[in-house]
């Protein structure tokens, strides 16, 4: 079990008591070794810092999992004009918490991974894109902005006056909606129009904000980047683990946020790697009133789930190939134990992602509208056999994978679904009462 590297200022357990969690304002964040890192980095090349954190290999936090620092050289040269850090806090993913507790808690640290980044990228505009209903999250990184401005981080004359280089950085709150948490909404929104998503490509990175090169980063995937500066790549990549399917590793720490039927729910900082079982177990204090564990939301509804001989899944990117879910997502699972009706979270899922589709693509705007429908037929006890194999079909054919959709959550929609009712079919079954169908006999 490594130290916490996230959460070293906020009392997580097993290395703190959550009870004892407060704000660390500027002065205290100064005083425990914050802007350390920043102050590193600024006597680096920016090219420097680029490569330490692409030697890293740390993959994004947001739920795609895509490398942070080879996103970082998609970048072209600066030409003069403004470049954009966009810092991802839209967290509308249901079940997932877990950059709340980096803003409630240690918003300094998200600051300086911002700052640094800004500074490697040679970006001069960092937005913080916050979620709607984070509402005293947004006034607590708006404190935490204005304290980085009085202490010469950001603003003219910012970045400790060493960079030559000045940082703006603005928060902006969503209007409320989980498509601006996908990463061209999110650019949408920020511009102050509907949120959503472009058509790729172009990528932010080339034509991003305002049509300028963009940078978009999760908030905990730029939390890790003071330690990847400070401690180094090698430093970093003694935490998680390889890959065993011999694809790209999982390096590094992870917050998981961890909720459902667990005795202790709660934001754990551990290894990536971890087994699911352990994690429950170990940190959440096992299943609640000691039920057996029936399954799993992987990372976020989006991911789909991990069936009941699955409690011992290792939680890294790998976890998509392995067990037949679509990835690992935010890494923040919901627990159900052996009394949870599927069909139900099904439905409920379901009803979610009929009402965040935004509406651009018609596999994702009708086919979320049918799902709902046929779900709530089969838990009425109103469905036919013919619906649960229709489900499938048209689950199936949802999403940017398949080439239907723009973005991923009609993928999010098509997992959850399909995986629910590949692991639970005979709960679905029962729930479909046989049809009487007369047979005619052709007396001919
Ligand atoms: C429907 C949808 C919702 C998303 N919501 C979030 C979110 O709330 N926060 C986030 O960081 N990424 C979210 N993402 C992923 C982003 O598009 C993007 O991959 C991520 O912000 C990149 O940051 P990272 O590389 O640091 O992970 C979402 C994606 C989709 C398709
Ligand atoms: S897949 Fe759904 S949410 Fe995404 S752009 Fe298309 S309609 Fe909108």
């Amino acid at each position: 079990m490594n130290a916490p590297v996230l959460t070293k200022r906020i009392p997580t357990p097993p290395w703190g008591d959550p009870a004892d969690r407060h704000i660390v304002d500027f002065q205290e964040y100064r005083r425990t070794g914050g802007y350390e890192a920043l102050e590193q980095a600024l006597s680096m090349e920016p090219e420097k810092i680029v490569g330490a954190v692409k030697d890293s290999q740390i993959r994004g936090r947001g739920g795609a999992g895509f490398p942070c620092g080879l996103k970082w050289t998609f970048l072209p040269e600066p030409d003069g004009d403004r470049r954009y850090l966009a810092v991802n806090c839209d967290e509308a993913e249901p079940g997932t918490f877990k950059d709340r507790l980096l803003c409630d808690f240690d918003p300094h640290l998200v600051l300086e991974g911002i700052a640094i980044t800004c500074y490697a990228c040679r970006l001069d505009t960092a937005y913080f894109f916050i979620r709607g209903e984070y509402h005293h999250q947004a006034k607590v990184m708006q404190k935490a902005i204005e304290e980085a401005y009085e202490n010469g981080i950001f603003g003219p004359g910012g970045l400790m006056g060493r960079g030559g280089f000045a940082v703006e950085c603005f928060l902006h709150r969503s209007a409320g909606a989980y498509i601006c948490g996908e990463e061209t909404g999110l650019l949408e929104a920020i511009e102050g129009k509907r949120g959503w998503p472009r058509i790729k490509p172009p990528f932010p990175a080339v034509k991003g904000l305002f049509d300028r090169p963009t940078i978009v980063n999760n908030v905990e995937t730029l939390a890790a980047v003071p330690f990847i500066v400070q401690e180094g790549p090698d430093r970093f990549k003694t935490m998680g683990c390889e890959s065993s399917i011999g694809a790209a590793p999982s390096y590094g720490p992870k917050l998981m946020g961890v909720s459902g039927h667990v005795n202790r729910p709660g934001c754990y900082e551990v290894d990536l790697g971890i087994k699911l079982s352990t994690l429950v177990d170990e940190y959440c204090g096992g299943m609640r009133g000691g039920k057996a564990f029936k399954g799993a939301i992987a990372g976020g509804v989006s991911m789909g789930i991990l069936g009941p001989d699955q409690f011992d899944a290792e939680m890294d990117f790998d976890i998509g190939t392995r067990y037949d879910v679509m990835g690992l997502g935010t890494a923040c699972p919901t627990i159900f134990d052996e009394e949870t009706d599927m069909v139900a979270v099904a439905r409920n899922i379901a009803r979610f992602f009929k009402n965040e589709s935004c509406g651009q693509c018609t596999p994702c705007r009708e086919g979320s509208g049918w799902l709902l429908k046929l779900l709530t037929r089969i838990e009425r006890g109103d469905g036919t056999s013919e619906d649960l194999d229709l489900l499938l079909e048209l689950a199936g054919s949802m999403g940017s994978m398949k080439g239907t959709t723009i973005c991923g959550l009609a993928d999010g929609n098509n997992w959850a679904v399909r995986t629910i009712v590949n692991k639970y079919r005979p709960e679905f079954e029962a729930r479909i009462v046989p049809k009487f169908v007369p047979v005619t006999i052709d007396s001919a």
